[in-house]
């Protein structure tokens, strides 16, 4: 642990960085009001790093984060950031700090973010990362904030989706957010009854994993008469796939990609608690003097890691899910 024993944190800096994520708000809100009740100054930063460099500073209050819990979005607005991938600008960022008294900050964001965490918590400045993106590929916790609202837009959706589908006895080739990670797709394929799930982590075959399955299913007592293939954005090229299916099977196919969509909203039950246990946790580590951590859950405990650590370590996909998917959907 990273005790900094003589360092007592008064002032503390909140910002939201990179994608943003329904839930960012609870934890924007839990890291407040609890940063508060420990007798910390709360400031929050707008748009991200940017709002760092910029000197976008805002003094919070207990009612500064009223409302805002049941809201997607984030109330500090997210940005990306390419100065602050630059030395110079990491130490404009910090001396900004200094001069405002922040001698703390929480980066609420995903992989990119938490690198930007790991660069000023070098540079002298205690950080502390809270997982928030849909994609849920942050290896250091089992969930991050949005996943769970993301996924539950995303059942929404399709279950729509098929009502025309079947009416019109059509494939539906869905894609799904997760530029680099399938666990969207994987966990909504398995949701909604995707007749296929084609994503970066599988292996994938076009005859054998998509015509083979339309096919057999078509052969049974009571042949199945529209479709449902779920394609992660990382694998992409759902329009083209909607053409092969067509053009191989005969059925009829469009390709929907739901986009942006996804990632608003009023975040989940679920989404809504995450963010609160993961905002506390992160404020009591700051306010026991220990930074340059990451916290997360795991198998629904709170944790947290050295932030080096956390960004080394690798997120498994559920390959077991994936290949019960395969027996269990027509
Ligand atoms: P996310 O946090 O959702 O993964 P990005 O990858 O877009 O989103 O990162 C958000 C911001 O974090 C970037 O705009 C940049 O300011 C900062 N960042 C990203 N990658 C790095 C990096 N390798 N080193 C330092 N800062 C980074
Ligand atoms: O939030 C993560 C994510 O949704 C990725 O899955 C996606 O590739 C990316 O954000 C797109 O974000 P933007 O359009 O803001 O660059």
């Amino acid at each position: 642990m990273n005790m900094m024993e003589s360092k007592k944190f008064k002032r503390i800096g909140v910002l939201t960085s990179g994608g943003d994520a329904p839930g960012m708000n609870a934890a924007i809100r839990a890291v407040v009001r609890y940063g508060l009740s420990k007798g910390l100054k709360m400031v929050g930063i707008r748009r991200g790093y940017s709002g760092l460099i910029n000197k976008e500073f805002v003094d919070l209050h207990e009612s500064s984060v009223s409302h805002i819990i049941d809201k997607g979005g984030t109330m500090l607005y997210s940005a990306r950031c390419p100065e602050f991938k630059e030395d110079a600008g990491v130490e404009k960022a910090k001396q900004n700090c200094i001069e405002y008294g922040i001698d703390g900050l929480i980066v609420i964001g995903g992989d990119g973010s938490y690198r930007g965490a790991r660069d000023l918590s070098l540079k002298g400045l205690p950080c502390v990362g809270i997982p928030g993106t849909i994609d849920n590929d942050i290896s250091s916790t089992d969930y991050t904030i949005g996943y769970d609202t993301a996924m539950n837009t995303v059942v929404d959706m399709v279950d729509k989706l098929r009502d025309t589908m079947e009416s019109h006895e059509r494939c539906s080739v869905v894609e799904v957010m997760g530029r680099h990670a399938g666990h969207i797709a994987l966990n909504t394929g398995i949701a909604c009854g995707a007749s296929a799930i084609i994503t970066l982590e599988e292996d994938f075959d076009f005859e054998r994993d998509v015509v083979a399955r339309i096919e057999k299913s078509r052969t049974l007592p009571h042949p199945k008469t529209h479709f449902i293939i779920m394609v992660s954005e990382g694998y992409g090229r759902s329009n083209e796939l909607a053409k092969m299916i067509e053009e191989r099977t005969g059925v009829e196919s469009r390709a929907a990609i739901l986009g942006h969509v996804q990632r608003g909203g009023a975040p989940t039950l679920r989404d809504r608690v995450l963010a609160t246990r993961l905002g506390c946790h992160a404020i009591e580590l700051l306010s026991q003097g220990i930074g340059n951590r990451v916290v997360g859950i795991r198998k629904d405990e709170i944790v947290d890691y050295d932030i080096l650590e956390g960004l080394n370590m690798k997120k498994e996909f559920d390959h077991e899910l994936y290949e019960l998917s395969k027996i269990i959907s027509l």
